[in-house]
């Protein structure tokens, strides 16, 4: 029999903490109807505290999710608690998620107080917390670096005060998987009152042990684990859900042990969040990579053919890649449509599918094979990013051996039609000049990136950009059968977020 293992989902907070990662309150809803359907048992929604915009998230997601338990990340201030649950407060099972440091480097040069001070915190944010709500969650911060038992009596004592879960992360990803599995068990035989709380863990993945240590800590008797899609978080990272769900799947006569996710939707899911970040998934990315289930030597294929078991440990179809792709084209209809996109995870409205079907037709008239990943696309250009500040009305650019790359271009801001002209030293140069001077922006472009998102030669070019403007950074995506259109709108999407970060400044917490 195997024991239930906890999922908690914090690709909406600390994922968000990834460079460049910052998502509008639309976007995270999408992401959080998501992580439902997949199957989370918590989703950490933001931290209200750092940004009105992550107030706004946490309040807007709390109303919705009616399965799902929704978190909301405070420090041990009232201030920040009473934040928190005022974004949590018209959730259908809010936690409150409070935390501090306790390794000693971080309360002497971080937080300037004693371990006494620390305790005393800790246990009045938690008695706070529970004021508002039974379910309390404590972390604590650099866990992994802290003194073992006064960690043990730091746990001890917010479990004593009403914490429901006592979190034990990796901060900084500096643990090896058989010390973390060691200190777990020491937290577990030396906190007394321990089996009155369940035991999370929260690992970063420095040194690319993220799942590894998330594992042992499991197997040493951990029972939440805190994940991101795709792994996204702080620097390198965090443990990820889709390796975590899929080793405790695949491994079931090693691992007793289990989760309530849904596999198949594990990979419209991880799409779901790349394409919506723009932060790409690396293609030998274990489980959800484009390699992650190709085959290349032709031994491999051999046996392959032979048995698929000789060299494939899972099926695709057990993470939602489908093996037989429908391929839509331009003679396919609504409910086609309809059925691909459901199977990639995105149950439309009848508005929405009207957008896209649209948008599929002009599409199929350039191109002759439409799949998945441009479905993916269009969802993404045309329904997610609604909101949008600027917006492509059209692009005209003249280019060659012997002209002066120029570029016209006609952009929606706010509702109200502008249009201009200008030379670079390319087409993309010169579009980019002319959409910068039209939306008065000054961004230093950090990085750009063009990719085919398919094979052929009509596959839609995919570019992501780098922005940078007075500290801010932003990532751009945009796809287009014609790269240079894919770059513009790629520009403007990494415009749009640089003018949400601009009005949605994040404080930033000073003991983060
Ligand atoms: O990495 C960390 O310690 C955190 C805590 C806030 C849980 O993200
Ligand atoms: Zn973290």
């Amino acid at each position: 029999m195997s024991e239930r293992i906890y999922i908690f989902d914090t690709t909406l907070r600390d994922g968000e903490q990834s460079p460049g990662a910052s998502m509008n309150t639309a976007e995270k809803l999408r992401i959080a109807l998501q992580l439902e359907k997949l199957g989370v048992d918590v989703l950490e929604a933001g931290f209200p505290a750092a940004s009105d915009g992550d107030f706004e998230s946490v309040s807007k997601i709390a109303e919705k999710l009616k399965n799902t338990e929704v978190a909301a990340l405070a420090r041990t201030s009232r201030s920040d608690i009473d934040r928190a649950w005022e974004a949590l407060k018209g959730a259908a099972k809010p936690r409150i998620h409070t935390f501090i440091a306790t390794s000693d480097i971080h309360m002497k040069y971080k937080l300037n107080m004693s371990r006494d001070e620390v305790i005393r915190k800790a246990v009045e944010a938690v008695r706070y917390a529970r004021s508002y709500t039974d379910n309390v969650e404590f972390s604590a911060e650099d866990g992994s670096r802290s003194d073992r038992d006064y960690l043990c009596k730091v746990f001890e004592a917010v479990i004593e005060a009403g914490a429901k879960t006592v979190n034990l992360p990796d901060t900084v990803g500096y643990a090896i998987p058989s010390e973390f599995g060691n200190l777990v068990k020491y937290v577990i035989n030396h906190t007394p009152n321990i089996s009155k709380a369940i035991l999370s863990v929260h690992c970063h993945n420095d040194l690319g042990l993220a799942t590894a240590n998330t594992i042992e800590a499991i197997s040493a008797g951990a029972r939440q684990a805190e994940v991101t899609i795709n792994g996204i978080g702080e620097r390198a990272g965090n443990a990820s859900l889709e390796e975590l769900v899929m080793t405790l799947h695949t491994r079931p006569n090693y691992l007793l042990f289990s989760s309530n996710i849904k596999t198949e939707f594990i990979y419209p899911t991880s799409r779901l969040v790349s394409m919506i970040t723009g932060i790409t998934v690396q293609p030998n990315k274990a489980i959800v990579g484009a390699n992650a289930f190709l085959h290349e030597a032709g031994i491999h294929q051999d046996g392959m053919l032979k048995n698929p078991m000789t060299y494939e440990i899972m099926k695709p179809e057990t993470i939602g890649l489908s093996k037989s792709r429908l391929v839509l084209g331009k003679h396919s209809g609504r409910h086609a449509l309809r059925t691909q996109l459901k199977e990639l995870g995105y149950d439309l409205s009848d508005d929405e599918l009207k957008i896209i079907f649209s948008k599929f037709k002009e599409l199929a008239d350039k191109k002759k094979n439409v799949v998945d990943e441009d479905l993916e696309v269009l969802v993404t250009e045309g329904i997610l990013r609604t909101t949008d500040t600027f917006r492509l009305e059209y692009l005209h650019v003249t280019s060659g051996t012997t002209v002066l790359p120029m570029a016209s271009v006609k952009l929606s801001i706010n509702g109200r039609s502008v249009k201009g002209a200008d030379y670079g030293n390319g087409p993309i140069d010169s579009a980019f000049k002319t959409i910068a001077a039209l939306t008065g922006t000054n961004s230093e472009l950090l990085r750009f990136s063009v990719s085919a998102i398919t094979g052929g030669t009509d596959a839609q070019g995919e570019v992501t950009v780098r922005l940078e403007e007075n500290g801010l950074i932003a990532l751009g995506r945009g796809a287009d059968p014609d790269i240079i259109t894919a770059s513009a709108k790629a520009y403007i999407n990494g415009l749009n977020r640089l003018e949400y970060l601009k009005n949605h400044p994040t404080r930033t917490p000073e003991a983060l």
